[in-house]
């Protein structure tokens, strides 16, 4: 198998051993705006960087023991984003006092498949399926496929089985740009002890397998796909007009999955995926509009019992002016009294 480039990540290397340190005080300051926040990390872009910068930061521990390693080649081959380094910090992201940080700077890379749905969304438009979006940015579905899956390729080739192509991890050009996607987030890849094991790998991942039966149910696929496709799967699809139909099995650790019941399945969790993300995003925004009507009620409420509570001092007051006049008047009346007796002819 012939590999462009010799940079092969080995089965026992580890980030612990390399990563220099930086006290979070000294990068605190370099941190920008938040891109991302998921599961196990969060990107944020680097502050006044030109061009654009991210971090991606995560705890570090050991699923993200090889990300940093993993992300440098995939800048160095043209599959990720450049790279320009990684650190540990000692302390404090969010909470996590004691834990140490893994710090990833990179390149910004344009938005993930998932926001250029909403992007590529005409206004009065139906919210765009991932399909149609590819081909607005791709014009072939074809040439998607065939780009991801050299990507893929290219790392397997290097013993990095990349499994986690979920929409937010495909960073997608720009419409009709010359330019290929960029694939992120390397954390919790298990480095495989050849390419031959992280090709079978790459096909065990539910997403992966998901855009292999797709790629391959495409009419007229050109020589390269095919090659690719026979690459990863061993067979090849029937060449011909009509959508190839092949039985496509995909081996997973502990049984066989087959393309019809699997791909309807995989499909499903995958729309709900982006449902839920979706939905999620709006209930951030109805949670925060929510809040916005909850603090504005309290607002009022704090300012009418503000209200009440002066008035009832004002009452108050009032009162015991009314108390004070009252006793006034009585020491008057009685001294009135007094005087009038006083003055009272004596008998
Ligand atoms: N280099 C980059 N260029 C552009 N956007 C990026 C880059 N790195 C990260 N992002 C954005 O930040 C998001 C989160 O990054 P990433 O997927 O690496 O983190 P994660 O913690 O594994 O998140 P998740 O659990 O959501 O997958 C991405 O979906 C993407 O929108
Ligand atoms: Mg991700």
């Amino acid at each position: 198998m012939h590999i462009s480039n010799s940079i092969t990540i080995q089965h026992d290397e580890s980030d612990f051993t390399t990563l220099p340190f930086v006290p979070f005080s000294d990068v605190e300051k370099t941190i920008g705006e938040e891109i991302g926040d998921g599961a196990f990390g969060r990107a944020h872009y680097v502050k006044d960087s030109s061009p654009t910068r991210v971090y991606k930061i995560t705890k570090f521990g050991d699923i993200s023991s090889n990300e940093s390693r993993i992300c440098k080649i995939a800048g160095e081959i043209g599959v990720g984003p450049a790279f320009h380094r990684a650190f540990l910090t000692d302390t404090c992201w969010k909470g996590n006092k004691e834990e140490k940080c893994l710090f990833i700077e990179m390149d910004y890379a344009g938005r993930p498949l998932h926001k250029w749905r909403r992007a590529l969304t005409k206004s009065g438009e139906e919210y765009l399926s991932e399909g149609k979006t590819i081909k607005r940015i791709y014009g072939e579905k074809e040439l998607f496929y065939c780009d991801l899956f050299t990507k893929i390729k290219m790392l397997a080739e290097r013993n990095i089985p990349y499994s986690d192509t979920n929409a937010g991890n495909i960073i997608m050009p720009e419409p009709g740009s010359s330019e290929g996607l960029k694939l992120i987030d390397f954390g919790g890849i298990r480095i495989s002890k050849d390419c031959k094991e992280a090709a079978t790998t790459v096909l065990e991942s539910k997403t992966n397998q998901k855009w292999m039966q797709k790629f391959t149910k495409l009419p007229k696929l050109s020589d390269k796909s095919l090659e690719l496709i026979k690459w990863f799967t061993g067979s090849q699809p029937d060449v011909g007009d009509k959508a190839p139909v092949i039985a496509l099995t995909f081996k997973k650790a502990d049984d066989v999955v087959t393309k019809d019941v699997e791909e309807k399945k995989v499909d499903q969790e995958f729309d709900d995926g982006q449902v839920a993300r979706q939905l999620m995003e709006e209930l951030d925004m109805a949670y925060a509009r929510g809040l916005a009507a909850q603090l504005e009620r309290e607002h009022q409420d704090e300012a009418y019992a503000r209200r009440l509570q002066l008035q009832g001092e004002e009452d108050e007051r009032g009162l015991k002016r009314q108390r004070e006049l009252e006793d006034l008047d009585m020491a008057y009346a009685i001294s009135l009294q007094d005087e009038l007796s006083n003055k009272k002819p004596k008998k």
